[in-house]
């Protein structure tokens, strides 16, 4: 007989902003996740995080939560500069980890972070929901039957508007900010999904923000096997946030809002299929659902967003950020 003891899965949130919030609501809608605990870098932001999400525990110090037993996975929502000390001392403390896109800052310190994570058999997820969600799965399974032929063109663009203060997640270069690392990152991670391997060449152009980070930035992706992908991202315009995924026999479209979608068109010959995969909440609770999956089964990776696919991204990334000359603070 198995107790609700092993059944439940008692999670500790780093980094209670934004996403943590969202996070935290849509958790309520997986069976047997539990919120146990909350960390911040200041108690009373903790506390009134804690109230607000009915957590029973919160602090200030997330070396606790490693060393704490009564948590068993840790999802870091902190800004991206600080993903890669938090997730380090978590692995190193043998505590799975959940920690939100993209993984790091840059491909060295994603490879560090799969290392430990392969040397501690600990699990380690980068919280890209969209791989997570069911039309994107049905999207792979589709590609995978050779519903569209051999995918051999991606084009996808993902753009907000936010405003250009120096201060703020978008723009500011300390927190590793600008469009690549915080929306363009979805559309590397969908490309990835559809042609399963990492661009041959890149060339890349982007305009610069006052800040130093990339505030609008273009990218054509050529593959050894023939397969061309684009992408636009940019965090100070709004555009069409569409994705296409085609092939020889057919093609995909996601229609804006390409990355919580839920619906999304197949074209076959003069045939249109609606693909419908609906939500339960507003999108998280499948990747949490996923990692407690990997979790109980005592996995250290997904299937859906493998160790390898998370790395190829990153290190797509530096090399974008190479050719447009963007480096941050302490590289
Ligand atoms: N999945 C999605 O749809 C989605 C959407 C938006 C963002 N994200 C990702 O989620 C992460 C957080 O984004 P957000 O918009 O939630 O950010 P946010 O609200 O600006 O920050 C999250 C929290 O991190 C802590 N923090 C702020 N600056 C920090 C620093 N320099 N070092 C350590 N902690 C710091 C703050 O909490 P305390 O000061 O209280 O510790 C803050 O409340 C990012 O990786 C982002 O790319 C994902």
């Amino acid at each position: 007989m198995t107790s609700s003891r092993t059944e439940t899965t008692r999670w500790g949130i780093v980094g209670p902003g934004h996403i943590a919030g969202k996070f935290a609501t849509d958790l309520r809608a997986v069976p047997g996740a539990v919120l146990d605990s909350v960390c911040s870098r200041d108690s009373g932001r903790a506390r009134a995080f804690a109230e607000k999400h009915n957590i029973p525990r919160w602090g200030d110090d997330p070396s606790l939560l490693g060393a704490d037993p009564d948590v068993d996975i840790v999802y870091i929502a902190s800004p991206h500069n600080a993903h890669f000390e938090t997730a380090k001392m978590l692995l190193e403390a043998g505590k799975p980890v959940l920690c939100e896109k993209p993984i790091t800052v840059n491909a060295a310190q994603a490879r560090e972070l799969i290392e430990l994570s392969r040397s501690r058999g600990v699990l380690l997820v980068e919280a890209m929901w969209t791989r997570f969600l069911p039309l994107y799965q049905r999207i792979r399974a589709l590609i995978e039957d050779g519903a569209i032929g051999l995918p051999r063109l991606v084009s996808s663009s993902f753009c907000i508007r936010a405003e250009p203060d120096p201060e703020n997640r978008w723009y500011n270069p300390a927190l590793a900010g600008g469009g690549l690392l915080d929306v363009g990152v979805y559309c590397l991670a969908v490309t990835q999904l559809a042609l399963g391997r990492a661009p041959e060449t890149i060339d890349a152009a982007a305009r610069m923000a006052a800040t130093g980070v990339d505030e609008l930035l273009h990218a054509r992706l050529a593959y050894e096997n023939g397969a061309m992908a684009t992408f636009t991202c940019g965090v100070g315009n709004r555009f069409d946030n569409s994705l296409t995924i085609a092939g020889s026999e057919g093609f995909i479209h996601v229609p804006n809002l390409f990355i919580n979608a839920t619906t999304a068109e197949l074209r076959r010959g003069d045939g249109v299929e609606t693909l419908r995969e609906p939500l339960r909440a507003e999108g998280f609770e499948f990747e949490i659902e996923e990692a407690m999956r990997r979790l109980r089964s005592k996995e250290i990776e997904s299937p859906l967003l493998p160790h390898a696919d998370t790395l190829a991204t990153m290190e797509t990334m530096d090399r974008i950020r190479e050719q447009i000359g963007l480096r941050y603070p302490g590289e």
